[in-house]
């Protein structure tokens, strides 16, 4: 015991130096350096962060959740050189903190000074003044039905909607999970949340992997592997509109099994995409939910806000992901509850249907994209970093998406397809809401500011460049009060879906 005390003490003390020691390799910027922003900020006492990176391979290993799911085994873990890059990198990018707390999902939370956040230091954002009071949400068209229940084959299950507000979400094991007001939360990151992915690169590499909506061809080969049963807009109806302003859907949220074979990083995912232009002009914002165990260290869904400003070959990341660069985080956070990457319930097959409200919508008087989950508004892109996406959006889409570590390139010859599920692991044909994946209430956001019945929509099933429609499918259902569900998801590999 007083060995170990000892030894952590003088860790301390090391670290504690390389925090105050004048060093060009760490500069810790105070408060009065940070670039203006919108908004009062009120003050509060700084607290000198005392998560300390560590330096020791065993208890990196200890460190990483014992029930990830994949093969783990054939990692490769950091050489002392590079755990020592990571430490770098971990104090590099540490923010300043008001208060620390561990939320209802036992992840341990920092409250960092919103312009102090990390998409504030980059020099494309600094020196403006940025937002931090929500838009007018969009209104809902008295014309518009909806239901908070898709009504359909089968048991009717409990829908149940945790986000209804953010104490509900952030409270859920009795923890009063809030940051002061003018922080934000960001979910500290520590040396074995970079060393899982075996190199610092590897990790500041990880968005490389998220794909384009299956229906917009984009310049990279990002969608190699990626594959998809979403819906969207059929471009020669008469009911798709000109422009779209926002995006609104319910969405089902389930922790779909996904694998983790060695030098492979696959998710699964479902969500929303608003994209605008096309080839290298394309530009994206995207939020749902996401598996991904090596990305998050479990096997849960989180909350994923992702946006590309250039067809996916622009330095990207998740918004608030730990793996997110200084110079690709654009997202500003404004919720001082629900932040980016934020574990949610999921549902229970034929037992409760978790499913939650999302909304992505330009906000008209700053062009802003904001991102709202339940009731409560997370924070938006600027829009003044777009052009395609300046004025309105062209298209969205709503669906699930998979990566599939046999169709990267690398992969071994003859590589399975993967057992990676999408949705809830379950095919669209079985159109319950208690067992299959869904979006509903699918509405976009006209010129107005009302949210209208997304019409005239079709389906795309996986990847154009031709995958196996029987690993995951998707289907349109009109429910009985008139606003269609879109089913999706399937279990991967299977007799019918085995290259
Ligand atoms: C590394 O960590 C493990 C587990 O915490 C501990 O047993 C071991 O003594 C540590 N080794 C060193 C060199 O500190
Ligand atoms: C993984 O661990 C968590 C927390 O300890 C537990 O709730 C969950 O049931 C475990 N999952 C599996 C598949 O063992
Ligand atoms: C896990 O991966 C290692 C290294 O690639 C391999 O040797 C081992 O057989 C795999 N284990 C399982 C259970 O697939
Ligand atoms: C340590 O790992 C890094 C990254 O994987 C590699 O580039 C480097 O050559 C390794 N150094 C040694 C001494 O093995
Ligand atoms: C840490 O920051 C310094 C100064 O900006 C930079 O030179 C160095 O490359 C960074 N190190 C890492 C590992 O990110
Ligand atoms: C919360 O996390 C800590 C540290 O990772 C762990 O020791 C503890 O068992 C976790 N608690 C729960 C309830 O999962
Ligand atoms: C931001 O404003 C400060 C003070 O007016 C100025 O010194 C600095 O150069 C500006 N930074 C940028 C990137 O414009
Ligand atoms: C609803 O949308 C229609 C156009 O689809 C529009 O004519 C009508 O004014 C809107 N109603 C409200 C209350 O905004
Ligand atoms: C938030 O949700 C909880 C639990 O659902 C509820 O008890 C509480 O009244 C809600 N608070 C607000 C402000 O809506
Ligand atoms: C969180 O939940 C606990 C127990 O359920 C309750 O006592 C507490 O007041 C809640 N905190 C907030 C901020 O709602
Ligand atoms: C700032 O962000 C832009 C756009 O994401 C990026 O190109 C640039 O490299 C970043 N600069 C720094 C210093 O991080
Ligand atoms: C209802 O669900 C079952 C499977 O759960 C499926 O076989 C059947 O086709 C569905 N019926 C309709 C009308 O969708």
């Amino acid at each position: 015991m007083a060995s170990k005390l000892t030894s952590a003490l003088r860790l301390c003390f090391f670290f504690l130096a390389l925090w105050i020691l004048p060093s060009d390799a760490f500069q810790p910027r105070t408060l009065s350096q940070l670039p203006p922003v919108g908004g009062v900020v009120s003050a509060l006492p700084l607290l000198l962060n005392t998560s300390l990176p560590i330096n020791n391979v065993t208890a990196l290993l200890a460190s990483f959740p014992a029930n990830l799911t994949g093969n783990l085994t054939g990692l490769l873990l950091p050489n002392a050189t590079e755990l020592a890059k990571i430490q770098q990198y971990v104090l590099n990018v540490t923010r300043p903190t008001v208060a620390s707390f561990i939320d209802g999902t036992n992840t341990t939370i920092d409250c960092v000074p919103i312009q102090a956040q990390l998409s504030l230091i980059n020099a494309t954002l600094t020196n403006q003044t940025l937002p931090l009071t929500p838009p007018v949400g969009p209104r809902l068209n008295t014309t518009t039905v909806t239901s908070a229940v898709p009504v359909l084959n089968g048991t009717i299950p409990r829908i149940i909607t945790p986000a209804a507000n953010a104490t509900a979400l952030l409270n859920r094991t009795g923890l009063n999970a809030t940051c002061p007001n003018g922080s934000v939360p960001v979910p500290r990151l520590t040396v074995a949340d970079i060393a899982r992915f075996g190199s610092l690169q590897a990790f500041l590499n990880s968005a490389l992997n998220k794909g384009p909506p299956p229906n917009v061809t984009a310049p990279s080969s990002a969608s190699d592997g990626h594959e998809y049963a979403t819906t969207s807009p059929d471009r020669s109806s008469s009911d798709t509109p000109p422009a779209f302003y926002g995006m609104q859907t319910s969405m089902s949220v389930w922790a779909p099994f996904v694998d983790q074979p060695v030098g492979s990083r696959e998710f699964s995912l479902s969500q929303v995409w608003v994209t605008g232009g096309t080839g290298i002009a394309l530009q994206t914002i995207e939020a749902g939910w996401q598996v991904d165990t090596v990305a998050y260290g479990d096997a849960k869904p989180h909350l994923f806000i992702f946006s590309t400003r250039k067809g996916y070959t622009d330095p990207v990341c998740y918004a608030g992901r730990k793996d997110c660069p200084q110079g690709a985080a654009t997202f500003v956070q404004v919720s001082n509850s629900v932040y980016p990457t934020i574990t949610l319930d999921s549902s229970v097959a034929n037992g409760d249907t978790v499913q939650y409200t999302l909304l992505v919508v330009r906000d008209s008087p700053t062009g802003n994209w904001w991102v709202k989950l339940g009731s409560e508004w997370v924070g938006y892109y600027p829009g003044n970093l777009y052009t395609s996406l300046a004025q309105s959006a062209d298209s969205v889409a709503l669906g699930g998406e998979i990566v599939d570590y046999a169709r990267l390139p690398g992969a071994p010859p003859g590589t399975p397809h993967t057992k990676t599920d999408m949705g809830s692991g379950e095919f669209a044909a079985g159109r319950s809401p208690a067992t299959v994946a869904y979006h509903y209430n699918m509405m976009y956001v006209d010129e107005d500011n009302n949210l209208q019945t997304l019409d005239g929509i079709q389906v795309v099933n996986t990847n154009p460049a031709g995958y196996d429609p029987d690993c995951y499918s998707g289907q349109l259902v009109s429910s009985t009060t008139g606003s269609e569900i879109f089913f999706f998801g399937g279990p991967g590999f299977s007799a019918v879906c085995a290259i």
